[in-house]
C-alpha cells in the first residue's frame, strides 16, 4: 500500500501477550450504598490487547489516570485482573505471589517511575543488586562470582568505575544514577520483559535522553521486549518501535510510531500531538496540559461515557459515538495502523473529509 518507513516493525518473536485485559477496582461503599443493589467501581482497565516483542520497544502513552500503570501492574502480575488473559509465549499465566511469582519475576521486570521511591534508602546500590542476583539465582557460587556480576551490572548500565557506586547510599546519587542502579537491578533477574512506568519523568529534562538511550542500547544487546509508558507522545515517536495511546481505560489507536505520531487517525490522539509542541524534544510532558487546551477532562471511569469514552471531548463526535463503542478499524494508511473510531468504519460516508476535518479542529 504505502511504502515503509525506516521504524516500520520487523515482526520480533512474541514474548508478552496481553487479551482482553481488565481491571476494575471496587470502590469501598458508603454506608447508603450498602442499600443500594449497583457494585460501584473504577474501570482503571478495560478490554486492552497488547503484544511485546522480542527487541522491540512498545510504547502505551496517555494522560495521568487513563490506566498506564494499571496495565504495567496487571502484566507484571502484582494484581489479579477482572478479566483477560496474559500469556508468556503464548502459555496463559496466572501468578499470585511466592515461587510461582518469583519465577514469572526473572522473566518480565518492571521499572518504575521514582527511583528515589522503589529503593530503600538504608541500603547501598551493593545490597540492593546482590538481593536481586540473588532472588533471581545469578548471584553465582563464591564471592568472587557475586563481584564479577556487580561489576557487569553496574557496566551494563555505564556506572563505572563499578567501586565508586557498590557502597553508595541512594541519596548520595543523582536522579539519572538512581534509576541506572533500578535498571541494573531488573536486569539482575535476567529477564526478558521490561515494563519501564514513565521511566524518565521524574527526572530531568537534561538527563532523559540518556536513560532512554541506555534502555535502547539494552534493549539491542540483551533481544529486551520493553513496553515504555509514558504521557509523552513525542518520546514515543523518538524510542518505541510500535505506539498505543490509551484514554480512560481503553486503547483507542497503535501501529508503528512514525505513523501514529505522524499521521494520528483518532481525534484524542491528534489532541495529544497537538499539545506537545515539539515533537523531537524529549520534554516529558507534552501531555500535561491537554485537559486544558482539549475540550474538558477526562471522563469519570466510576460512570464511564456510554459508546466512545472520549465522545464527550471530542470536536467530530456523531450521535452513533454516544451509543455504540466503536471497535477497531483499519486506518488503512499503512499496515497495521488501526483506531477505535467511527470516524474510520466504512459506513461513515466521506470519512476521508471528515478525518480531514478533525485535523483542522484538533490541530494548534
Ligand atoms: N489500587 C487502586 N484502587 C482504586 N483505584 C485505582 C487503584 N489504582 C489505580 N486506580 C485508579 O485507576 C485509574 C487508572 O490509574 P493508573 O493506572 O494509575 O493511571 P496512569 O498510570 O495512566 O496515570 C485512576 O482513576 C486511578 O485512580
Ligand atoms: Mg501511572
Amino acid at each position: 500500500m504505502t511504502t515503509p518507513t525506516p521504524s516500520a516493525p520487523a515482526a520480533g518473536e512474541e514474548v508478552l501477550e496481553a487479551i482482553g485485559l481488565t481491571k476494575h477496582f471496587p470502590v469501598r461503599r458508603r454506608l447508603r450504598g450498602l442499600f443500594s443493589r449497583t457494585r460501584t467501581a473504577v474501570h482503571a482497565v478495560d478490554d486492552v490487547q497488547l503484544t511485546l516483542r522480542r527487541g522491540r520497544v512498545t510504547a502505551l502513552v496517555g494522560e495521568s489516570g487513563s490506566g498506564k500503570s494499571t496495565v504495567a501492574r496487571l502484566l507484571a502480575q502484582l494484581y489479579p485482573r477482572t478479566a483477560g488473559t496474559i500469556a508468556l509465549h503464548g502459555e496463559p499465566v496466572t501468578v499470585r505471589g511466592g515461587r510461582p511469582f518469583r519465577a514469572y519475576a526473572r522473566r518480565v521486570q518492571l521499572i518504575f517511575q521514582d527511583p528515589f521511591a522503589s529503593l530503600n534508602p538504608v541500603h547501598t546500590v551493593r545490597y540492593h543488586l546482590t538481593r536481586a542476583l540473588r532472588v533471581h539465582g545469578n548471584a553465582g557460587r563464591t564471592d568472587a562470582d557475586l563481584d564479577a556480576a556487580l561489576r557487569r551490572l553496574l557496566e551494563r548500565v555505564r556506572l563505572t568505575p563499578a567501586e565508586r557506586y557498590l557502597g553508595s547510599f541512594p541519596h548520595e546519587l543523582s536522579g539519572g544514577q538512581r534509576q541506572r542502579v533500578a535498571i541494573a537491578r531488573a536486569l539482575g533477574a535476567d529477564p526478558e520483559v521490561l515494563l519501564a512506568d514513565e521511566p524518565v519523568s521524574m527526572l530531568d529534562v537534561s538527563i532523559r535522553l540518556g536513560v532512554l538511550n541506555l534502555l535502547r542500547e539494552l534493549k539491542e544487546q540483551f533481544d529486551l521486549a520493553i513496553l515504555y509508558i509514558t504521557h509523552d507522545i513525542a518520546s514515543a515517536r523518538y524510542f518505541a518501535d510500535e505506539t498505543l495511546v490509551m484514554y480512560a481505560g481503553r486503547l483507542v489507536e497503535g501501529g508503528d510510531s512514525e505513523t501514529v505520531t505522524q499521521r494520528p487517525a483518532h481525534p484524542y490522539t491528534r489532541l495529544l500531538i497537538g499539545s506537545a509542541p515539539d515533537p523531537d524534544r524529549i520534554t516529558g510532558d507534552g501531555g500535561a496540559d491537554v485537559a486544558e487546551r482539549g475540550d474538558g477532562e477526562p471522563p469519570s471511569l466510576i460512570r464511564p461515557p456510554a459508546g466512545c469514552r472520549f465522545h464527550p471531548r471530542c470536536p467530530v463526535a456523531m450521535p452513533r459515538c454516544a451509543e455504540e463503542l466503536p471497535p477497531r478499524l483499519e486506518v488503512g494508511d499503512h499496515d497495521g495502523h488501526w483506531t477505535a473510531c467511527w470516524l474510520y468504519h466504512p459506513d461513515v460516508t466521506k470519512a476521508g473529509a471528515a478525518a480531514a476535518t478533525v485535523g483542522g479542529g484538533a490541530g494548534r
